[in-house]
């Protein structure tokens, strides 16, 4: 067991008999999440872990093999669930600095997740003179910040390269069948991966979505798929006793309790990404139907030194989920000095990741005396093996607690609004009315 969720901190916030009195929604959540009405219902990433396609396993880490032997860079193109997780999971595996710290790896560039030109141009000056591919995610293929930023990287990549060079080069992510991008690469000859039909974006990082690029960063994505497997296996109970069913009840608690904001914080920069990706994976699954926590998040003991006052001390409608890592790749040890200028020469000695969990002991019982219920989900290793644990941990209580809410977890009605405004205000063909009104409306403010 290398993932346990420890809610003894907030057990003082829990009323007696709420928790219980949650089984009946726990267990129709637990229906909903087992059912297959049949169709496409966007549980796929449920099974996933026993059910990966084999060849197409073998063909992504064929294609990161070859990506590391004959490149430079490889950039990612992608945005959302097309981009997060994988980012996330490099930094994790490898590093927040991954791209400057040196190894026989290539750099790794995410870019097409905005619209930023600034930091467009930036990423393609860093490439001048480099080796370079390209993976390019989109699973409707016609998301616009990633396919804007594909024309132009490929007109980066057609000064340099022939085409018949770009189809050893261009490696595309996409739906099985159908859409712009699938066309578009079984036209000029891409080599396509697969986003399965039944995976939102959000759920796809084991998919080759997520395991092309971490892939190429030299992480063993068969122990990524293990760690998600032994997970899978160690949910199967259906009940309280499921660890990630108590902690998608206990989040509905405290929500119903007016704790609106649930804060991630790690201890461990390196966590900093997967902390973005859990904000899409809970805030897209659960911010609907004017419903939902706010996911929110934090870096300790850093943002201690500019959140924590709030979360001290602020409106109490917080409530904190803790990852902690406990075992450190490499000790740090305090080194003395001749004149103990700060008074912390008792610390001389004392490693580094003891002051980091005295940190993070001290925090908690601060902020629960401050009325802050407290959880903390713990693993081991900064591993592939806990990665894939940790991932299907929030993807099952993801599920769950947004059917404990009473939404549907899959869906993601709001994000369309923002395109259609966006669509006419760019002058997209077919939004001339939307433009119309839109622009009137601008101009009476
Ligand atoms: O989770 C989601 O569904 C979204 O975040 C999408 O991943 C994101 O909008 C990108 O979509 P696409 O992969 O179609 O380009």
């Amino acid at each position: 067991m290398s993932v346990r969720l420890i809610d003894k901190y907030a057990a003082e916030f829990v009323e007696p008999g709420k928790f219980a009195a949650m089984r009946s929604r726990l267990a129709a959540a637990h229906a909903c999440l087992r059912a297959h009405p049949g169709g496409n219902d966007y549980k796929g990433w449920y099974d996933l872990p026993q059910t990966f396609d084999k060849a197409e396993l073998e063909a992504i880490e064929q294609a990161a093999a070859k990506i590391r032997s004959e490149c430079d860079v490889l950039l990612v193109i992608g945005i959302g669930g097309s981009y997060l997780g994988a980012r996330a999971a490099i930094e994790f595996l490898r590093s927040q600095y991954y791209n400057q710290l040196k190894k026989d790896t290539p750099d790794i560039y995410f870019v097409g997740n905005s619209f930023s030109g600034e930091d467009l141009d930036e990423v393609l000056r860093i490439c001048e003179g480099k080796e370079i591919a390209v993976n390019v995610i989109s699973k409707s293929g016609t998301t616009t910040e990633s396919a804007i930023v594909f024309r132009f990287v490929r007109h980066m990549m057609l000064r340099r390269y022939t085409n018949s060079e770009l189809k050893e080069r261009v490696f595309v992510t996409t739906d099985r069948r159908k859409g712009a991008l699938k066309e578009f690469a079984d036209r000029e000859g891409y080599p396509t991966f697969v986003i399965p039909d039944d995976i939102g974006g959000r759920f796809s990082v084991l998919t080759a979505v997520g395991l092309l690029p971490i892939a190429v960063c030299g992480a063993d994505i068969r122990a990524l798929l293990g760690g998600a497997l032994a997970m899978k296996k160690r949910l199967a109970d259906q009940g309280m006793d499921n660890e990630a069913y108590r902690y998608a009840v206990l989040r509905n608690l405290f929500y119903e309790q007016g704790r609106y904001v649930e804060i991630l914080a790690s201890y461990e920069p390196s966590f900093r990404m997967m902390t973005e990706w859990w904000k899409q994976l809970f805030g897209e699954s659960e911010g609907k139907d004017g419903k939902g926590i706010f996911p929110a998040s934090v870096i300790l003991s850093t943002d201690l030194h500019s959140l924590g006052q709030y979360i001290q001390d602020g409106r109490r409608m917080l409530f904190e989920t803790i990852v902690k890592q406990k075992n450190v790749r490499k000790d740090m040890y305090v080194p003395s000095t001749a004149v103990d200028i700060d008074g912390l020469g008792f610390l001389a000695g004392q490693k580094l990741a003891d002051v980091n969990d005295e940190a993070f002991l001290g925090t908690l019982l601060a902020h629960t005396a401050g009325g802050v219920p407290n959880l903390v989900i713990e693993y081991d290793h900064r591993d592939e093996h806990d990665l894939g644990e940790l991932i299907y941990f929030f993807f099952v209580s993801c599920a769950i607690s947004g059917y404990i809410l009473g939404v549907n977890p899959f869906d993601q009605p709001g994000v369309e609004a923002y395109k259609k405004n966006m669509y006419a205000l760019i002058g997209k063909p077919g939004y001339e009315l939307l433009r119309k009104e839109l622009t009137d409306k601008i101009n009476t403010l």
